[in-house]
């Protein structure tokens, strides 16, 4: 791919392309750990992510060639630590202005990071800061977004969905890459910029079922309650019966 279709001051601007790799976040750590420095806004893609890692210790399965599985590498060292989920809310909005060109509204935003079309996930992100004091030194932005894969295994179908499934045609990866990375580099300028309410107002007006009495489930509880936002350390705001849990 050539660096040309990034129409950004840094995002992407130093692109290594992979044909296989274990995991994109992977190869960036280890490349940051070598002794030169990696300039802000590095992205490492691969055609084949074959050990994908995903939240929580979960495996993050993509079929080779299909879909964008790539590592940002940013340095919000203006953020503070105790801040850190603004990042997470830089990203997820990011993404979700990227993909509202394709799939218009109903793409939202699953907290803290999912990325959803209707009841279904179409891609996630796993976010490993370093940190030095209170500062966040370096912060690898790992995203997986399920493009053109047509076919999930049976224990997914009906939780993952990808914009094939959903257009019914083929959408151009390295284009939509460009994209994100376009917006990622808005959005976090915005962050850079001190503009913090943007970020954060967007992210609540796009979350999945803001606003909606629906169903959850805490220590195997299940109860009916109301997402009404998000605390400033990134938990969420849940109205339980009428008061907030
Ligand atoms: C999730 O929703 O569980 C997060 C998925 C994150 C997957 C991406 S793919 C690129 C990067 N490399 C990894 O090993 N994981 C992230």
């Amino acid at each position: 791919m050539q660096n040309n279709t990034f129409s950004t001051l840094f995002v992407g601007q130093n692109l290594i392309k992979l044909s296989a790799v274990d995991s994109t976040n992977n190869f960036l750590k280890s490349l940051l750990s070598k002794s030169e420095p990696l300039p802000e806004g590095t992205v490492i893609m691969a055609d084949d992510q074959f050990a994908g890692r995903g939240q929580q210790g979960n495996v993050w399965h993509t079929e080779t060639g299909k879909n964008l599985t790539f590592s940002v590498l940013l340095k919000p060292s203006f953020l503070l630590l105790a801040n850190q989920f603004l990042l997470n809310m830089a990203v997820s909005v990011a993404i979700n202005r990227a993909l509202v060109k394709y799939l218009g509204n109903d793409v939202k935003i699953k907290w803290p990071n999912d990325i959803y079309y209707g009841n279904k996930k179409i891609g996630g992100m796993l976010i490993e800061n370093t940190i030095v004091g209170t500062t966040i030194k370096s912060s690898i932005i790992g995203i997986g977004l399920n493009i053109n894969q047509q076919h999930f295994p049976t224990h997914l179908v009906d939780s993952a969905t990808s914009l094939y499934r959903i257009l019914q045609e083929n959408v151009n990866l390295e284009l939509t890459l460009a994209e994100i990375c376009s917006h990622i580099e808005v959005a976090y300028l915005h962050l850079r910029a001190g503009k913090d309410s943007i970020i954060k107002e967007e992210y609540i007006k796009n979350l999945y079922k803001i606003d909606m009495q629906s169903s959850y489930r805490q220590n195997g509880e299940v109860f009916e309650g109301m997402i009404t936002g998000v605390t400033e350390q990134g938990l969420l705001n849940v109205m339980i019966a009428g008061r907030l849990g």
